[in-house]
């Protein structure tokens, strides 16, 4: 199917959920994202956020042009607003070309963060073949995800940034580089069980209490490997992921 008619029907199948929900007397407040909702949606009108989500998507991405991935941008804005009331670095295992993470630099004015230092983690060329499990591979995750020849874009977009420190590299080889041993943020988002849990574990004991983790992976359907994992990392910990309607998961450390 080309990219124009799977854009066309994307668009017909959101005006009749929003026709069908209006009629119904709720309207939708959002229909993106395999997320449709009559809940509000305040944050889509907050300049900041606005902002954010601007500069997040001109990071030169590949995805399709229409690409709507408001509320878990926004999930990560509250989670990165949130650490700064907790002493401690931010850290994204899984940057592509950095959507989420310009987008949350913007929202919670990183460049005046002195004090912390936010680790951008990825290998910039996909993930490593060899990291998908044979489940993985049958559920078409290695055919379907190419993100490769990142990394020098990801350096322009950050470098007006003294306190960002891009780590290249696969994880979790490179997770001793991350050398803060107190970190308020944690965003993983690399589509495939093994590094995640691998870098959960390194991180679990670094991060401070209060801190909020967001896995944008865990609740999709096609991600079933790595929400398995997160459960069986969760219950050993004594907690429970919390499963969000925008395919993400979140974890807090007590
Ligand atoms: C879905 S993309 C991340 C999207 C990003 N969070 C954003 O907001 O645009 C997944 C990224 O994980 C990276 N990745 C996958 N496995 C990795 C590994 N073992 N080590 C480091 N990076 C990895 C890929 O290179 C890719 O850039």
């Amino acid at each position: 199917m080309t990219e124009a008619i799977a854009r066309f029907l994307r668009a017909s199948l959101r005006s009749a959920a929003f026709a069908v929900t209006k009629a119904a007397g709720t309207p939708l407040q959002y229909a993106q994202d395999n997320l449709a909702t009559a809940a509000a949606a305040d944050f889509l009108s907050d300049p900041r956020f606005a902002e954010a989500y601007r500069l997040g998507l001109s990071t030169g991405h590949r995805f399709r042009s229409d690409l709507h991935i408001e509320w878990r941008v926004y999930t990560c804005c509250w989670a990165a607003a949130h650490a700064l009331n907790l002493p401690g670095d931010f850290v994204e295992c899984g940057v592509y070309t950095g959507i989420t993470s310009r987008a949350v630099m913007h929202y919670v004015d990183f460049e005046r963060c002195g004090d912390r230092t936010f680790y951008l983690l990825d290998t910039f060329e996909g993930i490593p073949t060899e990291q998908f499990t044979a489940a993985e591979r049958a559920a078409g995750l290695e055919a379907r995800y190419r993100y490769e020849g990142t990394f020098e874009r990801v350096r322009r977009t950050f470098a007006a940034f003294p306190n960002v420190r891009i780590v290249r590299g696969a994880i979790p080889e490179t997770l001793a580089q991350v050398v803060s041993d107190r970190v308020a943020y944690l965003a993983i988002d690399m589509n495939v069980a093994a590094p995640e849990i691998a870098a959960i574990e390194y991180f679990w004991d670094r991060l401070v209490p209060g801190a909020v983790v967001v896995l944008d992976d865990y609740n999709w359907l096609r991600h079933v490997e790595q929400r398995r994992a997160f459960d069986a990392f969760a219950a050993s910990r004594s907690t429970q992921v919390l499963a969000l309607p925008t395919g993400q998961g979140m974890l807090v450390k007590a």
